[in-house]
């Protein structure tokens, strides 16, 4: 069974980009789990913090679940044409200390995701990531693209998919994905 890692990059109750990693959970193929993770509780990036009490173990625990899956599904929100800080702030601790990252991050399986209420479709914080994963060493799956706009009539008031369109794209990405981390790098 392979297991892929999906984080949503927004703590938002109500979040559109939270709803999209769970129904890509929900319409990962047989023989591939998507285990949710979160960024809520991870605190802002502070070299002062890391010299003196080291990585937080909430950091520590998500580079280890991070490490051990076969793939990581990056869910992100745009803000300000770019990423948003909370998810940067993320993987900017899960970076730490530079020496992990390869264990990490190397080589690792990696698509990209977003939603937005917007028109874009979060093009811009998903190109914006193209660097960053390419400084981490990780291995981008570029076999499909997905940018989930207007997302206000994507999602049901429950989180829901409610655009059969976009749940049938997003079914074809996770299971195009799915394959991709699952065959040997
Ligand atoms: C936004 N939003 C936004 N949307 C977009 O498509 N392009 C953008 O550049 C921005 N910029 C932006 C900046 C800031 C500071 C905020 C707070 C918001 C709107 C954003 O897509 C919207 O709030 C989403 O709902 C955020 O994602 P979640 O929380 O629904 O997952």
């Amino acid at each position: 069974m392979a297991r892929i890692v999906g984080i949503a990059g927004s703590t938002r109750l109500a979040s559109y980009n939270g709803a999209l990693v769970q129904a890509a959970a929900q319409l990962a193929p047989p023989g591939t789990t998507v285990e949710i993770a979160t960024i809520a509780g991870i605190p802002l990036y502070d070299a002062d913090v890391e010299k003196e009490h080291g990585v937080p173990a909430i950091v520590t625990g998500l580079k280890d679940t991070i490490a051990a899956a076969a793939g990581l599904l990056l869910v992100t929100p745009e803000y300000n044409a770019s990423v948003p800080g909370v998810l940067k702030n993320a993987i900017d601790w899960l970076s730490r200390p530079p020496k992990d990252i390869p264990r990490v991050f190397g080589d690792k399986p990696v698509a990209l995701l977003g939603a937005t209420p917007g028109v874009g479709g979060t093009r811009l914080a998903q190109a914006a990531w193209l660097p960053v994963l390419r400084a981490l060493g990780a291995r981008l799956w570029s076999g499909r693209q997905l940018y989930v706009a207007g997302a206000a009539d994507v999602f049901g008031p429950d989180g829901a998919i409610v655009d059969e369109k976009v749940r049938r794209l997003l079914a074809e990405f996770i299971a195009g994905f799915a394959q991709f981390a699952g065959e040997p790098g």
